[in-house]
């Protein structure tokens, strides 16, 4: 553990590399019925992404507080959704550093390269959050400061149909539920539902509202934390990653 904390310096919220991208492949090509080849490429993609690599590293450098080259871990299970799913609205609610609201602005990045344009409006209480995300990374982003449940309905009212949301803000199940609840009242039926710290509360909403829950454990390579589960939640008929990309090419070219 004293390993992790001083060479990580890391204090509580854990990173790790992945054990077994080869399941996590697999699994998301199933729950979004595409093709494994596809998840792969955003997988090496994100790996390759200087955003999230060596520009990151270099801001990170000097940094006594935190990981110098911190591995993305169940990050790069959002960073594939986005790319996959080409949402027009990500909404996230807890930022802390803001690792993972910069994957998922390096994944819209490289969808509105594509024609899909998207953008992430992300919620936190603390004003330092997202700190780790650069200004020039920026452009797609809305960052709330605020309680997540206060601030909802009057940020998501003049907005567009959430279509992929991340419950992030901890383990509290009123919480989660009352974020899922808010995010409900805005998003599209095809919207997918995601959290980790929250997967009762996730689970409780799939099945009040009639849509498919699935679960999995990202293993960690050689880290102290064995790893942990992420839950996600969707009506199953509305979601294939190809549907939604071939669909939005043909009946909505966004330039
Ligand atoms: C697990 S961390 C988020 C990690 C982040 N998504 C990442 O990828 O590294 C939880 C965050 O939720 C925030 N939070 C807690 N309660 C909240 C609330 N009611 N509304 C918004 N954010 C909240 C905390 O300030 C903290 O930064």
């Amino acid at each position: 553990m004293l390993r992790f904390v001083v060479a990580g310096a890391e204090f509580d919220n854990f990173s790790f590399e992945l054990a077994n991208e080869a399941e996590l492949a697999a699994f998301l090509a199933r729950i979004l019925s595409c093709e494994e080849a596809e998840i792969w490429s955003y997988m090496r993609e994100a790996k390759a992404d200087p955003g999230l690599t060596t520009d990151l590293w270099r801001r990170l450098r000097w940094r006594l507080d935190y990981t110098r080259r911190p591995p993305l871990g169940r990050r790069l299970t959002w960073y594939v959704l986005a790319r996959a799913l080409t949402p027009k609205l990500v909404v996230e609610t807890g930022v802390q550093d803001g690792l993972g609201s910069l994957a998922l602005l390096r994944a819209l990045d490289h969808n509105a390269r594509e024609g899909f344009p998207g953008r992430l409006i992300s919620f936190d209480t603390l004003p330092t959050a997202g700190w780790l995300v650069a200004p020039s990374e920026r452009a797609s982003w809305r960052l709330v400061t605020g309680s997540s449940v206060e601030r909802m309905p009057d940020v998501l009212a003049g907005e567009a149909s959430v279509e992929l949301f991340f419950q992030d803000s901890g383990g509290d199940f009123e919480l989660a539920s009352g974020e899922l609840r808010l995010v409900l009242a805005h998003a599209s039926a095809s919207a997918v539902y995601v959290s980790q710290a929250q997967r009762p509360a996730l689970a409780a909403f799939a099945d009040q509202q009639g849509l498919r829950y699935h679960a999995f454990y990202h293993r960690s390579f050689k880290h102290v934390i064995p790893g942990s589960e992420m839950g996600f939640a969707f009506d199953a008929g509305a979601v294939t990653a190809q549907g939604r990309r071939s669909s939005r090419s043909r009946s909505d070219p966004r330039d």
